[in-house]
């Protein structure tokens, strides 16, 4: 029989309690372990989903769509006006294309050559104090700028590094000083791309990404508007700069583990197994949402039109069912247990071609697997306390001091 969980949706809402319990928030609501839990958000009827089955489910299921599941005070600053994350159907596939397209593995094999060489080089320099996520998002922003092919922001580097970084560092504050310096940071930023792909559009020389994005069309052929194809520039640039969290994660991980540290620093340790562990163990993104455009179900769980269905990243990425002792970090794991299209997804799930998941999981992998050994053998050990939970996401600093280069 169909269970008409529409009845059990509590009335209050708990978005406060999502700010407040941030990762655990879903953690917090479960009834017992139940993969399903009905709540309200933002005003909707809410149902929180976790684990592989759940994500197979959220990305199979053609009736959830994206169009008005994220607020629009989290959506604008974070993706920008027009972005692919909030587009459906056919609009979605024409423009989900041209991402997979510049990403494809040339280009990414070109940016991690381009990152390897700045990173090496500016670890090379490291002595005493060092915060490792600031120095990781300014080589990963010049590196991100410059093969996009946008001209040097008359801002300078460290204000356009802080941009980047504030844009995504808004995404858990939906009010107050944190989610005003992202709404600054996209208006000035979006402003800097708009000039340039106008001025492509209107003959001057461009190259690279910028050339690419002016010439971008919808489904119809048509160009779409000069803030929509800036839009989707930066959200090539600004998640490259956002992979400096994973990098700090892994900065963390490694000085908990002395051993797995030097078997990554002298080539023993497959660095893509590091990185896969720590996008699976560093909070970044905790959750996904889509909404229910038409009634639908999972298995016997009715799904009336309008509910937003919330998939839980974090709880999916530590599901006991798919990974044991899931709060260990332990790169070895991949030897034993098998990462599949829905059963790891910080960087979402299903397919990348047809759906939503992340087009950047190739280069975020292959950044994290020159900058991880680095980083391990540079010497820098990190002297701040551990992360916590609550925030979203994670702080922007992870300070270290360099004493001896191993
Ligand atoms: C820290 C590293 C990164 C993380 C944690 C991350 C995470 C994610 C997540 C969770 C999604 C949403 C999936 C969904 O809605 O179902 C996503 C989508 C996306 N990501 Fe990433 N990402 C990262 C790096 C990158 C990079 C390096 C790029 C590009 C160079 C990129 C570009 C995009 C784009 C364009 C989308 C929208 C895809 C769509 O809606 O079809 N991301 N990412």
């Amino acid at each position: 029989m169909t269970k008409n969980i529409a009845l059990d949706h509590p009335w209050l809402d708990r978005s406060p309690l999502l700010l407040l319990d941030g990762y655990r928030f879903s953690e917090r609501r479960r009834r017992d372990a139940e993969d399903v839990t009905p709540t309200r958000v933002a005003g909707a009827r809410a149902l929180i989903v976790r684990g592989a089955e759940a994500a197979a489910w959220f990305y199979g299921d053609e009736a959830l769509r994206r169009r008005d599941a994220v607020p629009g005070l989290v959506a604008q600053p974070l993706f920008g006006p027009g972005a692919v994350h909030t587009l459906d159907g056919e609009h979605h596939a024409v423009r989900k294309h041209w991402f997979v397209d510049v990403l494809d593995a040339e280009a990414v094999r070109a940016s991690t050559a381009r990152l390897g060489t700045a990173w090496r080089e500016e670890v090379s320099g490291w002595d005493g104090e060092v915060d490792v996520f600031e120095r990781a998002s300014a080589v990963l922003t010049r590196v991100a700028v410059e093969r996009a092919g946008l001209a040097v922001d008359p801002r300078g580097w460290e204000p356009l590094r802080r941009d980047l970084v504030a844009m995504v560092d808004g995404f858990g504050a939906v009010a107050g000083p944190r989610h005003q310096r992202a709404r600054a940071a996209r208006a000035r930023t979006q402003a800097w791309v708009v000039d340039q792909v106008r001025a492509a559009r209107h003959g001057t020389e461009a190259s690279g990404l910028v050339r690419a994005v002016a010439d971008l069309g919808d489904e119809d052929g048509r160009q779409v508007a000069a803030e929509v194809a800036a839009t989707e520039l930066l959200n090539v640039v600004r998640p490259q700069v956002a992979v400096a969290w994973l990098v700090a994660g892994g900065a963390r991980a490694l000085d908990e583990h002395p051993a797995l540290r030097s078997a990554l620093a002298d080539g023993t340790l497959s660095p893509i197994d590091v990185a896969q562990e720590v996008r699976r163990t560093t909070p970044f993104v905790p959750l996904l949402a889509a909404r229910a455009g038409r009634d639908t179900r999972w298995g016997d769980v009715k799904v009336p039109a309008g509910t937003l269905v919330v998939l839980d990243v974090w709880g999916t990425d530590h599901d006991p069912r798919s990974w044991a002792r899931p709060d260990v970090f332990d790169p070895l794991r991949y030897a034993r247990e098998r990462v599949t299209a829905v059963n790891l997804v910080p960087q979402g799930g299903g397919s990348r071609e047809r759906g939503h998941r992340c087009p950047g999981e190739d280069l975020t992998l292959a950044y994290l697997s020159v900058m991880l050994p680095e980083l391990a053998r540079s010497g820098a050990v990190v002297h701040e306390g551990t992360v916590s939970l609550r925030r979203m996401p994670p702080r922007p600093q992870c300070r270290a001091r360099v004493e001896q280069r191993r």
